[in-house]
């Protein structure tokens, strides 16, 4: 309608009168998404973001996603303004982890290696040896389980079990879960896929291992898309939040898509499959942050140097 046409042209205006850029999540609502791409921004897993606003040349960065998104964003370009339409926004995983009972944790296991998932905080960052994200991963552990480390990891226990199977690695779990991801239902899926034998089954490794176990595919966002994209299959079930549906519609136009089970009944529960924290990220939060200048993320510089040296780790070892 007119008032969105307004609204979309006005952040787009401030965007340019910023020399801002947006860097978006699968996850946020479409018409970010498809803004962020009409810009000249972005939207990613939560590795490619990371990559896509170290390596931009716009002063301010404007993240459509969750806080440690907007972190990560921070301390790779700690001289870019790094904005967040809702500080608030933020993530199970990184709200089960608090980092004084993380370093407690950690500090009973001195000779291991300490490989946190991107969804934590930035002082957890700064306490671990490794930062991964989903992407990267099962690379990163098979890596370090070659050298003969032994692994804490944190906090997401659905993807550091499925690591652990896949690289037989030494690892001790910390035992955090996404919300979303941990609704995702095994029984239900193997019912659905009863349904529909010819369709592909694209799984985040944030689901419980009954669920990944009866994948096709799995792996990150980007991956997942990917998959949906490229494979010959013509119709797909995806276990991952619905955000991504938006981009696999786009990209894939004549594919089908079902929704992953979340509830017992077989059915889709929508307040289960779509992040909480992403949605609060919309168009008119997007245009009051870069108007007021306002919703600035800001990291220590001491936390940020610590948690810089194992995220860029990450990005190196993935170069
Ligand atoms: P990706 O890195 O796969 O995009 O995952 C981020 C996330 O928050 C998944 O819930
Ligand atoms: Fe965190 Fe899950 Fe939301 Fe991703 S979907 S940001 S892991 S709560």
């Amino acid at each position: 309608d007119n008032a969105k046409a307004q609204a979309i042209a006005h952040l787009q205006n401030l965007l340019t009168q910023h020399n801002a850029v947006m860097v978006a999540h699968y996850y946020v609502a479409p018409e970010l998404q498809d803004l962020a791409l009409a810009t000249g921004g972005m939207v990613g897993d939560s590795l490619e973001m990371a990559r896509f606003g170290q390596n931009h040349s716009a002063q301010t960065l404007l993240v459509a996603g969750v806080k440690f998104m907007g972190e990560t964003s921070k301390i790779l370009s700690p001289e870019k303004t790094v904005l967040m339409p809702d500080l608030e926004a933020t993530c199970s995983l990184d709200l089960g982890c608090p980092v004084d009972e993380f370093t407690a944790f950690c500090d009973q296991y001195p000779d291991r290696t300490v490989v946190v998932y991107a969804n934590t905080s930035a002082e957890v960052k700064a306490r671990a040896d490794w930062v991964v994200t989903s992407s990267i991963a099962l690379e990163i552990v098979t890596f370090l389980h070659s050298q003969g480390k032994k692994i804490i990891w944190g906090p997401d226990r659905h993807l550091g079990s499925y690591i652990q199977k896949q690289t037989g690695a030494d690892m001790i779990l910390w035992q955090g879960s996404c919300i979303v991801h941990h609704e995702f239902k095994g029984l239900e899926l193997s019912l659905l896929k009863e349904k529909h034998p010819e369709a592909l089954v694209l799984v985040h490794p944030e689901s419980p291992a009954e669920v990944v176990a009866q994948a096709d595919v799995i792996g990150s966002t980007s991956k997942l898309l990917q998959a949906a994209v490229n494979h010959s299959a013509k119709s797909f079930i995806v276990a991952t939040d619905q955000g991504i549906l938006h981009e696999m519609q786009k990209q894939a136009p004549h594919k089908q898509f079902f929704a992953a089970p979340t509830a017992g009944d077989g059915a889709t529960c929508k307040s289960c499959a779509f992040c909480p924290w992403m949605a609060m990220n919309g168009l008119q939060n997007c245009i009051s942050t870069l108007e007021d200048q306002s919703h600035a993320v800001q990291v220590s510089h001491t936390t940020l140097h610590a948690a810089r040296r194992s995220i860029q780790r990450m990005l190196d070892f993935s170069a």
